[in-house]
């Protein structure tokens, strides 16, 4: 056992790195081996605090990197110049760097650069193509370069790690943290601030939820405003919620396509747990987003993915979650299939865990500790089929 405990350092800055590392910091917080320090860049700003707020986490250093329109390069240096004298301040023996954000490659480089071990979690996601997504391909890669230990979330993830030579021994599949997030939530009382919100859980009318934010569909964003707008005017029965990112590049896209329509609820970003709920209570999902595509399948909750490819392929095998891309014809095209005929909607609404069953963050806690010498690892992650998690 090491004379002093070792220090574990988590950094995080976004919306879903605040969601996926919570269990994590939770678990190291409550475990009398380690001494915690938990820093956050402040990419996001409003999106973070609605998380840390949710699950308690008040962060030790709090960078407020966040300022409209950065570019990538201008997060990614602040990043690195404020990091850099917090690691040297606390000497952490581990730097934790989540997922594929700015905030995460700049977190995993500034460890490396100062002689922390690096601990990736979420490792081993890839499309294979370099531009998609972007930034975030490219910055897992990086990632796994300078890491020391690789938390994947599935098998397959530690097969993409495998294939780039990464070795067995460093790789720890523990399944998704969002999972461990997303159990957490079922077990809160949910209350819907937005009355239009709330009116639905009195209604059986059918949700459609939508959510879009990716880069590299900025472009693009206009064919999906345009998308929702023929899908709701198609279905004017239903209600088609789109809690929007505060980006503004996505809602001068977005908005001025469906504002008007009288069965479109535009909201801001919903605190984590009403965004849960109301995805529990929705019919159907299209979404862009990472972390949306792993919870959903395990609400049942069929997904089609406005993007061209996925990092995330488990739940398309498993029938819930289809790729779409961004055309307009196309994701109205696939949502009527679904929203029109029942037994194409019922064949992909299976609730599956490809993910995750709620201990990923024992398991990545566990495999720290092995690395700092103070424990040992637990058994892997096996997805099986498991009941379907119910939220709100
Ligand atoms: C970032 C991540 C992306 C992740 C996403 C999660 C990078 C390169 N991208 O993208 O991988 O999927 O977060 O949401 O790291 N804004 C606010 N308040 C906030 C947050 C954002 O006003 O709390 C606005 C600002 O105008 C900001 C813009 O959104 O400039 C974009 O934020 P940024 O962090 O650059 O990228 P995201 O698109 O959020
Ligand atoms: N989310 C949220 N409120 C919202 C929209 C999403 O709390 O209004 C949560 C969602 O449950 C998921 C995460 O944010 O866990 C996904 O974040 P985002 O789509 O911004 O990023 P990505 O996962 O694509 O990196």
């Amino acid at each position: 056992m090491p004379l002093t405990k070792p220090k574990i350092m988590t950094v995080y800055g976004t919306r879903p790195e605040a969601i996926k590392v919570a269990p994590v910091v939770t678990a190291l917080q409550a475990d009398d081996r380690f001494d915690s320090v938990v820093v956050s860049t402040g990419q996001h700003r409003e999106m973070l605090e609605q998380v840390n707020q949710r699950f308690g986490i008040v962060p030790d250093y709090d960078m407020a990197l966040m300022k409209p329109g950065q570019s990538l390069n201008e997060i990614v240096s602040r990043a690195l110049s404020g990091l850099h004298p917090i690691i040297m301040e606390e000497q952490p023996d581990v730097v934790i760097s989540q997922g594929d954000t700015s905030t995460a490659m700049t977190a995993a480089l500034a460890g490396f650069h100062c002689g922390a071990r690096v601990v990736h979690l979420e490792a081993g996601l890839r499309t294979g193509d370099i531009h998609s997504p972007f930034p975030e391909e490219a910055n897992r890669k990086i990632i796994g370069q300078v890491t020391s230990l690789h938390l994947a979330p599935t098998q397959e993830s530690r097969e993409n790690l495998r294939r780039e030579n990464i070795r067995s021994r460093d790789i720890v599949v523990t399944g998704n943290t969002v999972i461990d997030a997303l159990l957490a939530a079922s077990k809160w009382q949910v209350h819907f601030d937005d009355p239009r919100l709330a009116a639905l859980t009195e209604t059986d009318e059918k949700v459609v939820l939508v959510t879009t934010h990716r880069r590299e569909n900025l472009e693009a964003m206009a064919e999906i405003g345009g998308a929702v707008q023929d899908l709701a005017m198609s279905y004017p029965q239903h209600v088609f919620a789109l809690p929007l990112h505060l980006n503004p590049r996505v809602r001068n896209a977005v908005m001025p396509q469906v504002e008007v329509l009288p069965n479109v609820i535009i909201t801001d970003p919903l605190p984590y747990d009403q965004f849960t709920a109301l995805m529990n209570r929705s019919y159907l999902v299209l979404t862009d987003s990472g972390g949306v595509q792993e919870e959903a399948p395990s609400l049942g909750k069929p997904v089609l993915v406005m993007r061209e490819n996925t990092e995330r392929p488990e739940a398309v095998v498993a029938g819930t979650v289809k790729l779409v891309g961004t055309d307009r014809e196309r994701i109205v095209a696939e949502a009527k299939n679904l929203l029109s005929h029942e037994a194409a909607y019922k064949a992909m609404a299976n609730a599956v865990n490809p993910y995750g069953d709620g201990q990923a963050a024992d398991r990545a806690v566990a495999a720290i500790a092995q690395l700092t010498g103070v424990g040992e690892r637990i058994e892997e992650f096996e997805p099986q089929l498991l009941e379907p998690t119910s939220v709100g």
